[in-house]
C-alpha cells in the first residue's frame, strides 16, 4: 500500500511539473522541446518502475572543441549532484544545486555564444534562442521549487526533461557548432 502511495505521489509530481513545463513551452512555442518533453514522460514512467537514471559520460557526444567537452562534463556532474540531492531529499542542497546549475549554465552558454559571434556562426540566433529558453525554464523550476519544496517534481524535471535536453542539445546544436568553429579556425 505504501509503495502504491509513493508511486501515486510521484505521478502527481510528474504531472504537476509537466504542466509547468508545458506552460513554459507554450510561452516559448518550442516544438522541439515539446517532442522532447513527451519522450521525457516515457522516461519518467521508466524511472518510476526501474529506479533512477543518471547521465553517464558515454551519453555525452564528444564535440570538436575540447574546452566545450570540459564544460559539458562539468554540467553533467552538476546535474548528477542535483539528482543526488533530490534522492536524499535535502531541500537546502537541492535549492543550492539548482541555483548553481543556473549560474554555471549561464556562464557555459555565454562562452559558447561568444565563440559563435566571433566566428560569425550562421545559426547563432537559433542556438542562442535555445539557450535562452533553457535558462528561462530552469529559472521557472527554481521558482516552483522555492514555493512548493517538492523534490519529486525536481526528480521528474531531471528525468523527464533536463537530462534528455542536455544530451540532445550537445548531440545536435553543440556538435554542429563545434565542427563549424573548428573548420573556421583551421581556415583562418
Ligand atoms: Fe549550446
Amino acid at each position: 500500500m505504501r509503495i502504491i502511495l509513493n508511486y501515486f505521489g510521484e505521478l502527481v509530481s510528474c504531472i504537476r511539473i509537466h504542466l509547468l513545463i508545458f506552460s513554459v513551452l507554450f510561452y516559448s512555442r518550442s516544438l522541439n522541446l515539446f517532442i522532447l518533453t513527451n519522450i521525457g514522460i516515457i522516461r519518467i514512467i521508466i524511472y518510476i518502475f526501474k529506479g533512477q537514471l543518471l547521465i553517464t559520460q558515454d551519453q555525452l557526444t564528444m564535440v570538436a572543441i575540447p574546452s566545450m567537452n570540459d564544460m559539458h562534463l562539468e554540467e553533467m556532474l552538476l546535474i548528477n549532484a542535483l539528482h543526488e540531492a533530490v534522492k536524499s531529499r535535502d531541500f537546502k542542497s537541492i535549492k543550492d544545486k539548482l541555483e548553481e546549475l543556473l549560474k554555471e549554465s549561464k556562464i557555459h552558454f555565454s562562452k559558447e555564444e561568444e565563440m559563435m559571434e566571433e566566428a560569425g556562426y550562421p545559426e547563432f540566433f537559433t542556438h542562442k534562442g535555445e539557450h535562452d529558453r533553457q535558462l528561462h525554464e530552469l529559472a521557472h523550476i527554481i521558482k516552483y521549487f522555492t514555493e512548493r519544496q517538492d523534490p519529486q517534481a525536481i526528480a521528474a524535471y531531471i528525468e523527464g526533461n533536463l537530462n534528455s535536453w542536455t544530451i540532445h542539445h550537445i548531440q545536435t546544436m553543440d556538435a554542429e557548432m563545434a565542427t563549424f568553429l573548428q573548420s573556421h579556425s583551421t581556415k583562418a
